[in-house]
């Protein structure tokens, strides 16, 4: 652990070599309740990375540009390709879930405020919202808002291993008080008719791994799915996720499975489903480092081999998503206009960081981009970068090995 949060270095840059399995895909389907989550695909919650831009962006923009006929410089056009109407079947990408929302802080905020959490646009459905806490009633009160919102699902974290959360017994902490648990599945269930889910580590450690019982627990309850990310509290991002703790809670329930941990191409996707049997897949870092690997896994599942983006994808893909934020960021009124456009610059640096590991020059670009003060300045950082290379196809794997230098707050 380092500072405030976990440095994730680690295996990610080792990635486990799976042997190929047979036949075996990502499902075509997964149903949480009456919710269809087709394919059986889902974006990870991912505080400070899952807003409604990204979510939007990965469901519509995981498209290949070059598929599109999109050589025009119309700034224009990207966001328009961006916004073209993908399925979900299309995108690859089957469920999405928003960052983890505080139940706390929910409950007490004016509705005006809710909104800076909670805003999703009807082209994100199905949608889940993700909510952290500790008191049953408060979750229950925050999980009716969100189901008055509009949301499809609704989640509980038992994964945060961040301090501030753990501290006042949110996300991981609550691993170690499994009655209570219990108490807030029963509250929240009699609270809301639309379906809960829980996302979950193994356990607090080793020595406390609990997530057979959980999900027997949540099963029990009434719940509609559970999530496993296949690591415990302890282990922060160290090590590989252990999927064969996927399998043993797949044994023991029959509500649907989500595996997590670990994924970084359509190999790991079937591999996974192959090793666990769980029911769909859920992935994270990979999403931000490769946004194309939803509709990678949909190529794999139909063909058994997927494309590979080109540099000019790569352009095409981060100019969208960025002029996508820098809209979003004019258009909504909800803080200072200086704070939206300040907030929209840190992530699109964020990104930026993520996104170009592995890109010939991509040191040399992180370095400008730290230095721009604002996010115009930023997307011109990133034009001037595509512009001035020699056009090349890279691939997208060492892309992932930026995660080994952030350092996450959350889970
Ligand atoms: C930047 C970041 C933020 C995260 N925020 C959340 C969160 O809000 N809620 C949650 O349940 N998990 C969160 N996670 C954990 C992911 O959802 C996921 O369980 C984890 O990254 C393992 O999956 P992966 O190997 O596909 O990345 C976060 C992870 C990262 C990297």
């Amino acid at each position: 652990m380092a500072g405030k949060g976990f440095t994730v270095k680690k295996d990610w840059d080792n990635p486990r070599e799976h042997a190929m399995p047979e036949g075996v895909r990502v499902p075509p389907e997964m149903r949480i309740g009456p919710v269809a989550v087709s394919p059986a695909t889902v974006l990870a919650p991912m505080a400070g990375v899952t807003d409604t831009v990204f979510r939007r962006f990965i469901r519509h923009a995981s498209v290949f540009t070059k598929d599109q006929g999109l050589e025009a410089k119309d700034q224009r056009t990207e966001i328009a390709a961006v916004e073209e109407s993908v399925t979900n079947a299309q995108s690859g990408c089957g469920l999405l879930m928003t960052e983890f929302t505080s139940a706390d802080g929910l409950s007490r905020m004016r509705e005006a405020k809710r909104k800076r959490y909670l805003t999703f646009y009807d082209d994100e459905h199905p949608i889940g919202a993700q909510l952290f806490g500790s008191n049953a009633e408060t979750l229950a009160e925050a999980a009716r808002i969100v189901q008055d919102t509009g949301f499809d699902t609704v989640d509980l974290n038992l994964g945060c291993p961040a301090k501030r959360v753990v501290g006042c017994n949110g996300g991981s902490g609550l691993l170690r008080d499994l009655p209570k648990i219990g108490e807030i599945f029963r509250t929240v269930r009699k609270a809301v008719t639309i379906p809960f889910t829980v996302k979950f580590r193994m356990g607090w450690s080793d020595t406390q791994i609990v997530c057979v019982e959980l999900a027997r627990m949540a099963e029990a309850e009434g719940l509609n799915a559970v999530a496993l990310h296949a690591r415990t509290r302890e282990q922060g991002y160290s090590g590989q996720a252990r999927w064969e703790w996927i399998a043993s809670v797949k044994r023991a329930v029959t509500i649907p499975v989500v595996g997590n941990g670990d994924i970084r191409t359509p190999e790991d996707a079937a591999a996974m489903v192959a090793q666990t049997g769980c029911d769909a897949v859920m992935i994270g870092r990979a999403a931000a480092a490769n946004p194309w690997i939803f509709r990678q896994i949909a190529q794999y599942t139909a063909t058994g081999s997927y494309d590979h983006p080109t540099f000019s994808d790569r352009h095409h893909m981060i100019r969208a998503y960025f002029e996508m934020l820098l809209a979003e960021a004019e258009a909504t009124k909800d803080l200072p206009r200086d704070a939206r456009l300040g907030e929209t610059a840190g992530k699109m640096k964020q990104f930026a960081t993520w996104f170009t590991h592995g890109v010939p020059g991509g040191g040399r670009l992180r370095k400008s981009i730290y230095q721009s003060k604002t996010g115009q300045a930023v997307l011109d950082q990133v034009n001037g970068f595509f512009a001035s290379q020699p056009v090349e196809d890279i691939t997208l794997d060492s892309a992932s090995a930026a995660f080994s230098e952030t350092a996450y707050m959350c889970d």
